[in-house]
């Protein structure tokens, strides 16, 4: 299927184009900062896609001369890639741009740059126009390569800028600063077409869009030769990949990275259930590198929220899939996004995704209290649901789903898991923490040395958070 929504650049016409400006900035900084270093802080909020975001920034900061600092206060140029996802999120970045006020009265010569969901929302911008005069530029989620010629603009004193992409498109080579060399994030698509009720990044990621293959694939050739064992194809709808084109889909894309020679492993996040299909099961089933691990969001257990939520299936086609798959990858783990109290659920329709969490016996849920977005149909809905009653089946569902994980770890006890060590334990450092094919965290005695190494953990422990085991020599 061809989608004719955007044109998609070819890979000649969409490469990044700021290295000029890269360099101008760079000369004005050793100007500018002729005994300290010109240094830069980047505060992420949000999902993996911000993550990646962020390291695009970075990649961005470093070519235009600043150094990378821990500490904000001793930062000259300041990037906030916010989320918008739950107004929580929005209040969070807010707050800590509110803060920034004191810093920039310090250090006049500061510059600070909004980006990501939030204002990629015109009223937002607009608001952080108004009420926050200290804000050098905002840039939305299309406008990432965008950044050093704002920052550019901002060292020259110029009119603050507010960009919004008059349509999302695709840009490739942008410089990178990977945060961790071994786990790696890469992104096969952007944007959503789908339209969930309630959801807002459509509108502040623009319509679906992927990568070339050859694209993709030339970045995790490299990202394997650099040392990455642990890859994760990104995306809104990453199972959506590839309808721009007319011969490649996720699985396919999938299987041809497998090919890639290198001891490392492939997930993806995240998909839709309506794009589940039989040869992404079958990619998982038989790839040794795919890793058995299927965070596939079901939201709402009733159909009649399903409908309201926009989703585009039922309750019964969605456990098919489950079905599907754990018959054609039986260790398979399953995780999901449950949104509680959506407008007009009932009692009724949240003990419909309680006995669909007993169903399906998720390894894990990432769960939410609906929140209003502002732009969204569902924000309009008239029955929207009482705070107390949302806490309430917020902690139901929790507690439900502890006994179910606690089931669903046990499993592992006894094993021996084939676990990435990737950091100290933040609690002991004699501990070290991995990831092996289940979304928990594995905790197991070693040292640093370890890291970015597979190593074979027996487990001795579960946990309702991690499993905890030894080395096995
Ligand atoms: N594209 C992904 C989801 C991205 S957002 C997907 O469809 O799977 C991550 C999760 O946030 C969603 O799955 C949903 O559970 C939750 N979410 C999105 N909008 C929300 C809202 N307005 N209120 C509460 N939770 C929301
Ligand atoms: Fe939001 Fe739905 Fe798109 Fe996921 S699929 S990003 S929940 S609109
Ligand atoms: Fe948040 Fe934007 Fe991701 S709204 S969840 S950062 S796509």
């Amino acid at each position: 299927m061809i989608n004719n929504n955007f044109n998609i650049p070819s890979s000649e016409d969409n490469l990044f184009t700021g290295i000029k400006e890269c360099a101008e900035v760079k000369k004005l900084l050793s100007g500018m900062f002729a005994e300290d270093e010109p240094l830069y802080y980047i505060e992420t909020f949000g999902c993996q896609q911000n993550e990646a975001d962020s390291e695009r920034l970075a990649g961005l900061c470093c070519a235009m001369g600043y150094k990378e600092t821990a500490n904000i206060k001793d930062a000259s140029l300041i990037l906030v890639n916010t989320c918008a996802i739950r107004e929580h999120a929005e209040k969070k970045a807010l707050s800590i741009i509110g803060e920034m006020k004191h810093i920039k009265e310090k250090n006049p010569r500061l510059i600070i740059g909004v980006g990501g969901c939030m204002p990629s929302q015109r009223h937002r911008a607009e608001k952080l126009k108004m009420s926050n005069p200290y804000v050098s530029f905002t840039f939305d989620t299309g406008a990432i390569h965008l950044v050093p010629s704002l920052v550019l603009g901002a060292l020259k004193g110029g009119k603050r800028q507010f960009v919004f992409s008059e349509s999302f498109g695709i840009t490739e080579g942008i410089p990178t600063k990977v945060k961790n060399p071994y786990k790696a994030w890469l992104s096969v698509m952007y944007g959503c077409n789908n339209f969930c009720s309630y959801c807002i990044v459509p509108y502040v990621r623009g319509r679906e869009r992927s990568r070339r293959p050859e694209d993709i694939l030339r970045e995790a050739r490299m990202l394997v030769e650099n040392g990455a064992k642990d890859i994760t194809l990104l995306g809104q709808n990453v199972n959506s990949y590839g309808k721009d084109f007319d011969n490649t889909n996720i699985a396919s894309l999938m299987r041809e990275i497998c090919k890639i020679n290198g001891d490392f492993r492939l997930r993806f996040m995240t998909s839709h259930p309506k794009d589940a299909s039989d040869e992404l099961i079958a990619a998982m089933a038989e790839e040794e590198k795919i890793v058995p691990h299927f965070h596939l969001p079901v939201q709402s257990g009733s159909d009649r929220i399903l409908e309201r939520m926009n989703r585009k299936y039922t309750r019964e086609k969605y456990i098919g899939i489950i079905e599907k798959l754990k018959k054609a990858v039986p260790d398979v783990s399953i995780t999901s996004d449950i949104i509680v109290a959506f407008p007009g659920e009932t009692e009724e329709d949240f003990s419909d995704t309680l006995s669909l969490l007993r169903e399906v016996e998720y390894d894990m849920i990432f769960s939410f209290i609906y929140s209003p977005r502002e732009g969204t149909p569902a924000a309009k809905m008239p029955d929207q649901i009482d705070r107390a009653v949302a806490n309430d089946r917020y902690a139901r569902l929790l507690s439900l789903q502890d006994t179910i994980t606690d089931k669903r770890n046990a499993r592992f006890v006894g094993r021996t898991l084939k676990v990435l060590c990737e950091e100290e334990s933040k609690n002991d450092p004699q501990m070290m923490t991995g990831r092996a094919d289940t979304p928990r965290p594995i905790h197991f005695k070693g040292d640093p040395s370890l890291k970015g190494q597979f190593v074979n953990v027996k487990i001795t422990k579960s946990d309702l958070f991690c499993l905890s085991g030894e080395i096995e020599k």
